[in-house]
């Protein structure tokens, strides 16, 4: 695995994150510390987790593990934002959350500090100028190094950089959108504040929660037995079935499993390829229930998919747009 730079920071991670969110849920401890160890010995060094993830579980297995190893080796980043209690305090963005969020995540973590610190969504009751701030103090005080955003539209986005320009804070250095083949909406507009305002890119959901792994194929019924996609269908998540099971999802699948037949390559390493060829991602993060799983995702490194391989799958998965994302509003400069 490769080292490379979070966005304008000079903060070095691996090219691939390490996702912490099956940690505690469908991925016991022992497994989950295993994982971690095969993660490091192949170069990685970068771990993402949230509070929520498993309410806490998943922050208590990261930071578990990491307490015999040397903390200065390690990217731990972590978020807050969503409900931790029932409480109208235990959730968002304000100042209050922030500061309790903070405290919880360290005691779990087990750490004196985080490296990147990110908002897991915007917060509309909470003024991004607080929020902001909060997370300047935070940095000030040494229990962060850097701060993120998740989940951000592109206004969103744009306005928080803006204002902590604006006030001399602090400001996001990186951004995690879901990004995988199956959801390219962020190339809209956010790829294009990242790469303006020299922002990292770690997209989360690399495969669609599964979709893209290789498990599902045109023809099927149902989602394979187990499964979280299977589970997303009962919850009601996003990347449910019924969300996916349409024409668009089969024919990126198609054309993902006939580059990975040309390319010798799983599904699963195809679909993470794909992200790491775009030079605006700085690290897709990865998922996986099990070691054999997450083996087969490392091995998205170390090649690459050719120029005509990248165009089929681009072709396959391209979205319909209407104005302002089509021509119509896409001025070229020559054209200006
Ligand atoms: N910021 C956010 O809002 C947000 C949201 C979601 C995730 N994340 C972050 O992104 C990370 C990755 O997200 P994700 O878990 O959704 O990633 P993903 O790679 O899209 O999905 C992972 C799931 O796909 C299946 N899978 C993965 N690799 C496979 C393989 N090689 N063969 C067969 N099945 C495979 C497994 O589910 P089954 O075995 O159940 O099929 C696995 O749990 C998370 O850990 C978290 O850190 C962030």
């Amino acid at each position: 695995m490769e080292i490379t730079v979070l966005g304008n920071t000079g903060l070095k991670v691996s090219e691939l994150c390490l996702g912490a969110m099956t940690f505690g849920r469908e991925t016991s401890e022992k497994d989950s510390g295993a994982i971690m160890d095969t993660f490091v010995e192949a170069g990685g060094n970068f771990i993402d987790t949230a509070d929520v993830y498993s309410r806490g579980t998943s922050e208590e297995i990261v930071g578990r593990w990491l307490s015999d190893k040397r903390r200065e080796d390690f990217v731990i980043a972590t978020k807050v934002r969503f409900p931790m209690g029932e409480a109208p305090n235990d959730v968002g963005l304000s100042r209050k959350h922030i500061m309790h969020g903070i405290e919880q995540s360290l005691k779990r973590l087990d750490a004196d500090y985080i490296d990147l610190y990110q908002v897991h969504a915007w917060d509309p009751l909470t003024p991004i100028e607080q929020t902001l701030r909060t997370l300047d103090d935070l940095v000030r005080q040494g229990l962060v190094r850097f701060i993120g955003a998740s989940n951000f539209k592109g206004w969103q986005l744009q306005k928080a950089l803006d204002t902590s320009d604006r006030l001399g804070l602090e400001r996001f250095v990186c951004l995690q959108p879901q990004y995988n083949l199956l959801s390219r909406a962020t190339e809209w507009e956010l790829l294009d504040v990242c790469a303006r305002e020299g922002l990292g890119v770690i997209p989360w959901s690399p495969l669609r929660g599964g979709w893209l792994s290789g498990k599902f194929r045109r023809g099927m019924t149902e989602p394979p037995k187990g499964t979280r996609i299977e589970l997303a269908e009962k919850e009601g998540w996003s990347e449910s079935w019924a969300n996916y099971n349409n024409d668009f999802t089969w024919e990126v699948v198609d054309a993902l499993f006939a580059v990975a037949e040309q390319a010798g390559k799983t599904p699963a390493q195809v679909a993470i390829n794909w992200l790491l060829c775009n030079e605006t991602v700085t690290a897709p993060i990865l998922g996986a229930r099990n070691m054999e799983q997450f083996r087969d995702n490392l091995g998205a490194t170390g090649w690459r998919l050719t120029a005509e391989q990248l165009e089929t799958l681009n072709r396959a998965s391209t979205m319909a747009v209407s104005y302002p994302y089509d021509s119509g509003a896409n001025w070229q400069r020559t054209r200006e």
